[in-house]
């Protein structure tokens, strides 16, 4: 039998990156995957794969800003599938104007509103449902710059990813009494279209050394296949070939 047999996950940011690769690395485990982003094709193509690869799955397409898209998302799973045991808060996002000097107030909102709101209210979307089944992993993408501020990742960006490893924090503090575990995965540099956004382009020989958005699907597959009893909190992942020390 599969790791995930009869698990159902809903992953965020699952159009592209680390949020695709690890639908479907979930989904070859064989859990049943509801899939959230905005671009709407792009979660279709992903349903396709999976649904080649013999797997079940679902797209909810929108922000995850919006707490509507969140319930659409709770709803799907429960209608098609029956049950939530997994939530990867993947989608993220930056900009190109990320530092004090030039951010400003509506570009540090969008990015907390994505990155921390967002995971937040995904958080509370599947919770009741965890709840009564008394079990269920949150696995929440948060990223180096999480555990240390960093001006190539940018002010916002670094002040979200605080905040949602705090979130992890008060998910095992005040959930595992229902069986329910949070974790924090905290990948260096990964070879996605969200570097792209950085203001210095990279070489592709940089990203060739780079993780792969693979490295840490294969993470969160293992921190959510883990036996309920155990809590993987922190997963740690960085290129073997460091680029900027940090
Ligand atoms: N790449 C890295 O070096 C790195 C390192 C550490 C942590 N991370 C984190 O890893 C996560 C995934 O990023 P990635 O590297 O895989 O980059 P990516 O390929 O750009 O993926 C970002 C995902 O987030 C989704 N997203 C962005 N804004 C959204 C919104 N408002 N609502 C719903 N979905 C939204 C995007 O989908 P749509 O555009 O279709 O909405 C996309 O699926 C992010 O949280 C990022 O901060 C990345």
């Amino acid at each position: 039998m599969a790791a995930l047999e009869n698990q159902v996950a809903i992953v965020t940011g699952a159009s592209s990156g680390i949020g695709r690769a690890s639908a479907l690395a979930l989904a070859a485990e064989g859990a049943r995957i509801v899939a959230v982003a905005r671009r709407a094709e792009r979660l279709q193509s992903l349903l396709q794969e999976i649904e080649a690869r013999g797997g079940q799955a679902a797209a909810v397409p929108g922000s995850v800003a919006d707490v509507a898209v969140a319930d659409a998302a709770v709803k799907t799973a429960l209608d098609r599938f029956g049950r939530i045991d997994i939530l990867l808060n993947d989608a993220g996002t930056n900009g190109l104007k990320r530092n004090l000097h030039n951010i400003g107030v509506d570009e540090w909102r969008r990015v907390i509103d994505v990155n921390l709101n967002g995971a937040f209210i995904f958080v509370n979307a599947v919770l009741p449902t965890m709840r009564q089944q008394k079990r269920g992993t949150i696995i929440n993408i948060v990223s180096g710059a999480g555990l240390r501020s960093s001006d190539m990742a940018g002010s916002a960006y670094s002040a979200s990813k605080h905040g949602l490893r705090a979130l992890t924090g008060n998910i095992n503090i005040e959930e595992r009494k229902h069986g329910i575990r949070g974790v924090s995965i905290y990948p260096g540099e990964v070879a996605t279209e969200i570097l792209q956004m950085r203001p210095v382009p990279l070489t592709p020989e940089e990203l060739s050394q780079m993780l792969q958005p693979e490295d840490i699907a294969a993470a969160v597959v293992f921190a959510a296949s883990m036996p309920q009893r155990a809590t993987v909190e922190d997963i740690a992942i960085r290129p073997t070939v460091i680029r900027i020390p940090q």
